[in-house]
């Protein structure tokens, strides 16, 4: 074949941006590539709904079969979220064979020993590294190149959505349920924002760092998890004076053992280098026996930063296949450690 095709779940901010990238960037791509990236079909569930991005109707699909039964798709690029149908298809997708590239958190956070062990028996590749943190690189640095250091702590900010309404309730004392709405419209939030503002978000996001960071596997319901609706103006404006900021913080560190993991919202002094992480960044702090501190900063959200991870994606499965050694996610191996039970 003288392309990789791609079958795409989802047309909606991280799938458009994922399509403008394979169209603005195509003869880069296939230069790095060796060959052209295509994108064959489109699922989506209306049809008709105006989209931001020109797309031929005809690759647009309301059945997933078109795109899972196609033996021409090696490559299915899981952007639609939340947990079903997206985990009846990405594993029907490994199981017959295809790699998979996706963006969803909450998949992986509650069920990626099932997805990592059906890779594993059907040698795909399984990537993910939008993940976490949007347009950051941190999965694979994590899993590759860091992969030599004794991990003893991730941190950071890691929800774009709470980190823009506490930045700019603290910059502009902006009322919360207005900064949601705009955060909302600008493609940051989930689906349902409660993930985001709850904290669920950073707690799944956290997990899935936590497991490839001990290399143990640390689930959402490991996770002790504080969002930020509790916080007033008032929080913000007493900080302040005390020369603090509020900033939603996911934890994990491994001591003796022992690992912990929680999402809360913290006091970080002015002069922290997390203190300045505003808007929709992110950054994620880690810790190792040899690295010392690596810092990792960057959008944490929104359609191009994602699809610039997801895409990379794409592009490593699509060296991957050119070179017949698909499988690489798979190859994680886990020995369970004790997790801090939650209010120990
Ligand atoms: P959107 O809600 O904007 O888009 C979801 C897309 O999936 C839509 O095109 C929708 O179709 C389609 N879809 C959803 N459910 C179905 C279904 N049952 N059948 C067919 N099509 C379906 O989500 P996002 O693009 O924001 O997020 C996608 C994923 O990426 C999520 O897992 C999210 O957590 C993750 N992510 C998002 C980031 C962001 O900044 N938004 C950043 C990092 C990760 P239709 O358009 O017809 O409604
Ligand atoms: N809703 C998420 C956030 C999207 O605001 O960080 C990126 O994962």
């Amino acid at each position: 074949k003288d392309s990789v095709q791609i079958g795409l779940l989802g047309l909606g901010t991280v799938g458009t941006g994922v399509l403008k990238v394979l169209t603005q960037n195509s003869s880069d791509i296939e230069q790095k590539v060796g060959k052209k990236i295509e994108v064959k079909k489109i699922l989506v569930r209306d049809i008709n709904k105006p989209r931001r991005v020109e797309v031929d109707p005809s690759l647009l699909t309301t059945e997933v079969q078109d795109i899972l039964e196609d033996e021409d798709i090696d490559i299915v690029v899981e952007v639609m979220g939340g947990i079903e149908p997206a985990k009846d298809y990405v594993l029907e997708a490994l199981h017959r064979g295809k790699n998979v590239v996706t963006a969803n958190k909450d998949l992986l956070a509650e069920y990626g020993k099932e997805l990592f062990e059906a890779s594993a028996e059907h040698s795909s590749d399984l990537f993910f590294e939008a993940s976490v943190a949007g347009g950051i690189p941190i999965i694979r640095p994590l899993k590759e190149c860091l992969a030599g250091n004794r991990i003893e702590e991730v941190m950071g900010i890691i929800n774009g959505t709470t980190n823009y309404i506490l930045t700019k309730m603290t910059t502009e004392g902006s009322d919360f349920e207005e900064v949601l709405k705009q955060a909302q419209e600008l493609g940051y939030a989930e689906a349902d924002p409660t993930a985001d503002v709850k904290g669920y978000d950073a707690a799944r996001k956290i997990a899935i760092l936590a497991s490839i960071a001990f290399g143990t596997r640390v689930t959402f319901r490991d996770v002790y998890v504080e969002g930020i609706t509790e916080i007033s103006r008032e929080d913000i404006e007493y900080a302040r004076e005390l020369g603090y900021v509020i900033k939603l913080l996911g934890i994990a560190r491994e001591k003796d053992g022992v690992v912990e993991v929680r999402v809360h919202p913290a006091l970080i002094p002015v002069c922290h280098p997390l203190a300045a992480v505003n808007d929709v960044f992110n950054a994620v702090f880690v810790r190792g026996d040899a690295v010392g501190e690596a810092m990792f900063y960057g959008r944490g959200a929104g359609e191009l930063p994602t699809a610039s991870a997801v895409v990379g994606d794409i592009i490593e499965v699509a060296r991957d296949l050119n070179l017949g050694v698909t499988g690489r996610i798979a190859c994680t191996c886990f020995t369970q450690k004790r997790i801090k039970p939650i209010g120990e």
